[in-house]
């Protein structure tokens, strides 16, 4: 799997910034992870409903004990993604595979305009936390590597057999 336009054309640069700010996130990964889906609730209310810990619960969402676990392991998941991305000359995922993301995310309807706003709140998520070293080009990069991401994961989201 060679991704939109093949995961060469993610640079040697692009790589150096998102390994030097993955080395700076990982040991908050837990808040960051929780900030990141803090926020695509935010600006996407109704993705809420479709995760089903959230959808049975009346606690408020960032007290809910099953969202920072799961946010904590998407955030990982999506930064050694992308630190990986230049060496491995694809999208490889630990833990778990593209088919069955791919499956899970079909199942519950996820469609181009979560990922969308799932992108935007993943550059805002690391920009905040990188404060003064916060450039477009590491924007840029990280860009690169979700849509690589992504990319993988809908070439996989089809039914389950
Ligand atoms: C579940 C990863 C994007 C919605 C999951 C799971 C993983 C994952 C690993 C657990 C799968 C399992 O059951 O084993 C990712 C990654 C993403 C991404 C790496 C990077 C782009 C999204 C987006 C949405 C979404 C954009 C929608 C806003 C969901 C839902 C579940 C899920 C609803 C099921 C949760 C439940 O059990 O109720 N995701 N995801 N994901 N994801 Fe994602």
């Amino acid at each position: 799997y060679e991704g939109v336009g093949g995961a060469s054309l993610f640079t040697e640069e692009q790589e150096a910034l998102v390994v030097k700010s993955w080395n700076l996130m990982k040991k908050n990964a837990g808040e960051l992870g929780l900030n990141f889906f803090l926020k695509i609730f935010e600006i996407a209310p109704s993705a809420q409903k479709m995760f089903s810990f959230l959808k049975d619960s009346n606690l408020p969402i960032e007290k809910n004990p099953k969202l920072k676990p799961h946010a904590k392991s998407v955030f990982v998941m999506t930064c050694e993604a992308a630190v990986q991305l230049r060496k491995a000359g694809k999208v490889v995922i630990r833990d778990s595979s593209l088919k069955k993301i791919g499956a899970v995310h079909f199942k519950y309807g996820v469609v181009d305009e979560h990922f969308e706003v799932t992108k935007y709140a993943l550059l805002e998520t690391i920009k905040d936390a990188m404060g003064s070293m916060w450039s477009t080009e590491m924007k840029k990069a990280w860009s690169v590597a979700y849509d690589q991401l992504v990319a993988a994961i809908k070439t996989e989201m089809k039914p389950s057999s």
